[in-house]
């Protein structure tokens, strides 16, 4: 199943949604992202679609985008959301989402975090080490708290390593030998109500098998642990499903779900998933500075970098490259940003036509893991971030500025 994107030519200019991409760089400048809101709608629409036998609690995973107006989106759209941070906790909190529509997953919970989840009453918190479930009954004393175990499935998501979570060597997720510490505690503290059991393999697969593997796992310990009187009723594949970049084949989520449906008993399944909902929707608009050859080797130096789309330099990711103008390729180019590392392209041998000064480029699929990694290295301001629909558009984040940079940092002397 292919997610949608807003991103198509008219006319002979790229448009997402009705809106043309030179208009959105001349109103508000370059870099920014821009995202497509009735794509993201639809993208959960197709998830629904394809797990509708199975009504499962589609928990939109927040780190994949996080800007407020997108979650105001999903949020509108009745998603429940997958959190991992005390800041993401925040920005539900800010548009106003039911704490029962949050899970709170990540390894490293603190304590104020652990807190806040308790406090608020949030839906479930996903346990990843005894230690953690030690530090939730701590924190919780005699007020309740719904517990999900994420498992360590021991299974290759066939994913780049980076963003491949369910091996034995990573850090993720419950070791089998660790449960009896972990069940030991659960009995020595009643308020906290074991509900459910989960796993997340990793990111961007496209495979469904270990999918079906790894739920086949968690289904087998959560009856076990029916079995010895735990209430569980939740199965939580976590996220990962991928999107194509490139030339990859999309993931078959009615497949999975036929699967998934026919071994899932009478437990409800939650998902994760970010990606697929976000990542096709977004684009990094940006406009070209120089363009250079060295020794035969074509360059388009634009204004976007590695600080603001990190992807390519830390995974190889591909992400293919657009003109706003439609135009034939004549030649082979890299797209490089300005900032001062080898590793600072965002393309590499594109099919291109011959670029100059103010031409403006799409990085495409860039609405997941990518204005939310980026960052402020080179003394650059993080850019603009732009929500279109349909017709309209507006900056959903102001670019920053040069004393947005400086505004945190306390300099000694500088009022004496
Ligand atoms: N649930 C958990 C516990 C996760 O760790 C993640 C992603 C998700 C859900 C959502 O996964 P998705 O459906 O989006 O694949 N920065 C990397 C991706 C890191 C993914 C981290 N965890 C990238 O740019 O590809």
């Amino acid at each position: 199943m292919r997610p949608v994107t807003p991103f198509e030519y008219r006319d002979g200019i790229l448009h997402c949604d009705q809106v043309a991409l030179d208009r959105i760089a001349r109103e508000v400048g370059t870099p920014c992202y821009v995202y497509g809101g009735g794509a993201i709608v639809r993208n959960l629409g197709i998830v629904r679609e394809c797990f509708a036998d199975l009504d499962p609690k589609i928990c939109y995973a927040v780190k994949a985008n996080a800007n407020l107006s997108i979650l105001r989106v999903l949020a509108r759209e009745g998603s429940s959301f997958d959190i991992v941070s005390g800041g993401e906790l925040y920005r539900l909190n800010r548009i106003g989402v039911a704490p029962d529509r949050i899970i709170f997953s990540g390894v490293g919970k603190a304590e104020t975090e652990i807190d806040s989840a308790i406090q608020q009453g949030i839906f479930a918190l996903v346990v990843e080490s005894a230690s953690e479930l030690e530090l939730i009954a701590e924190r919780a004393g005699d007020r309740k708290a719904r517990i999900f175990l994420r498992l360590n499935p021991e299974i290759d998501a066939r994913t780049h390593p980076y963003i491949s979570t369910g091996l034995r060597q990573n850090k993720f997720g419950i070791d089998l030998a660790d449960l009896p510490a972990i069940l030991e505690l659960l009995h020595a503290h009643p308020t906290l109500s074991l509900i459910g059991i989960g796993s997340h393999i990793g990111s961007q697969v496209l495979d469904i098998e270990p999918f079906v593997l790894a739920f086949t796992k968690i289904r087998e310990l959560a009856d076990s642990l029916r079995n010895e009187g735990f209430p569980l009723t939740h199965l939580d594949l976590g996220g990962g499903f991928g999107i194509p970049y490139h030339d990859e084949s999309p993931i078959d989520l009615p497949s999975l779900s036929a699967q998934i449906g026919r071994s899932r008993g009478n437990y409800r399944v939650v998902m994760e998933p970010g990606r697929f909902i976000v990542g096709k929707t977004g684009t990094l608009l940006t406009r070209v500075l120089h363009w250079k050859s060295n020794h035969g080797r074509h360059f388009a130096v634009v204004d976007a970098a590695m600080n603001d789309l990190i992807r390519p330099a830390l995974y190889g990711a591909y992400h293919e490259v657009r003109t706003v103008r439609q135009r034939p390729a004549e030649l082979r180019a890299d797209v490089v940003g300005p900032v001062c590392e080898s590793a600072d392209f965002l393309a590499q041998d594109r099919d291109l036509p011959k670029l100059g000064r103010d031409d403006l480029l799409a990085v495409m699929d860039a609405g997941a893991y990518a204005f939310v990694s980026s960052s402020n290295y080179n003394a650059r301001p993080r850019c603009a971030e732009v929500l279109v629909d349909g017709e309209q558009f507006r900056v959903v984040r102001r670019r920053e500025t040069n004393e947005d940079l400086v505004a945190l940092e306390i300099e000694r002397g500088s009022s004496e």
